[in-house]
């Protein structure tokens, strides 16, 4: 019998690093601080070290880094926030849990990331901050971004790096490219824990402290509240797992880079396919291996009889979905978001992928 193809084999992984992963579990049941245990610190330590950021703060999630990074800014109701609506929903749903209101802009339809070149004419006196998302794992246009960010008036600039941690941009690694950079250790990621996790990256002293403190509800010192803050710490055990997965960190991010670059020849002969453009002064880590067609339905179908995995991220952009309407303002035109959330879905990817089940995976694109 053939094996079943997983969309993201974490059992394959966990195989791996067993060792490592039960050693690190074992010693944290048996200090018992769960709560701001030592390897907090000694994953944010390592993270710095990784990135080259001076300051990591781990917290609870992806979403609860951006909304931290956002509360530590001072974002406040009528303030707005530039970003793409071609995104996993928490983007844009900080802005709004803080009474903002986020700016959509469009997305570059070979890229799926925002369009640097659109965004000067959606800032007005009220942006507070750009939040550009480096959807799949390739980093957003960074340094264009940054410079308008700094002919503005010095706007922060927040990288939505939960689908990028790893990944590098002109030899800088994602998450320490900006004012802030956030990034998500959801157990799919690149570096993922056992459940929820995220942490938060700066280089600016004032915010890294003001971000620590908002994490433990605002607390200056026990129980002296000088901020209003937020239960948003991750958990000792969640960080215990993400130090276990370090020390292979590097030999995943090759592994997606070759997995990625593998399906890529195998999908060049496939016309009906649109690759993602991977720009030549980065790579992408593959957050999710991410294609487009024109005639998604009838794809997807072929592969899910092929017993071939898949999903769609994302197949409505957030100017539509029901929740947000009239709390959104749209600057130029959202016409390659549309386009996009209509064509692309994602293949299986993971570091334990082999050349072998990826042509399993394409058989059925090329017929
Ligand atoms: C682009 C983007 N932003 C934010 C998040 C939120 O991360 P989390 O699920 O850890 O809260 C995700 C996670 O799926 C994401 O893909």
């Amino acid at each position: 019998m053939t094996r079943k193809i997983e969309f993201v084999d974490l059992k394959a992984q966990y195989a791996d690093i067993k060792i490592a992963v039960d050693a690190r579990i074992q010693r944290v049941l048996d200090h018992g601080q769960f709560i701001m245990g030592p390897e907090v610190r000694e994953l944010e330590t390592r993270l710095e070290a990784y990135t080259g950021s001076k300051h990591c703060i781990t917290v609870a999630s992806g979403t609860e880094a951006l909304l931290v990074a956002l509360m530590a800014l001072d974002l406040k109701p009528g303030d707005e926030v530039i970003t793409t609506p071609f995104t996993f929903v928490a983007t844009a749903e900080v802005i709004v849990l803080l009474g903002a209101t986020p700016v959509f802009v469009d997305v570059q339809p070979d890229t799926c990331n925002i369009d640097a070149a659109l965004i000067e004419a959606a800032i007005t006196p009220k942006t507070k901050a750009i939040m550009p998302v480096c959807l799949y794992g390739q980093v957003a246009d960074m340094d264009e971004i940054n410079a308008i960010a700094a002919r503005h008036g010095n706007i922060a600039v927040i990288e939505d790096a939960a689908q990028s941690f790893g990944a590098t941009y002109k030899g800088r690694k994602s998450c320490n490219l900006s004012t802030i950079g956030c990034t998500s250790f959801f157990p799919s990621k690149p570096l993922g824990c056992y459940g929820d996790g995220g942490a938060i990256f700066t280089n600016d002293d004032a915010l890294a402290l003001a971000m620590r403190e908002i994490r433990v509800h605002g607390q200056e010192r026990r129980y002296y509240h000088t901020r209003i803050g937020l239960g948003g710490r991750m958990d000792t055990l969640q960080c215990a797992v993400v130090l276990a997965k370090l020390d292979k960190l590097d030999w995943e991010i090759e592994q997606r880079i070759a997995a990625g670059e593998r399906y890529r020849q195998l999908l060049d002969g496939v016309p009906s396919v649109q690759q993602l453009a991977v720009r030549s002064d980065r790579d992408c880590v593959w957050g999710q291996f991410t294609v487009q067609v024109a005639n998604r339905e009838v794809v997807l179908e072929k592969l899910k009889d092929a017993g071939v995995p898949t999903a769609v991220h994302y197949p409505i952009p957030l100017h539509h979905q029901p929740a947000y309407r009239d709390r959104y303002r749209v600057s130029g035109s959202l016409n390659h978001s549309e386009s996009v959330a209509k064509r692309v879905f994602s293949l299986p990817m993971h570091p334990y992928l082999d050349t072998e089940t990826q042509r399993r995976i394409v058989q059925p694109l090329a017929n």
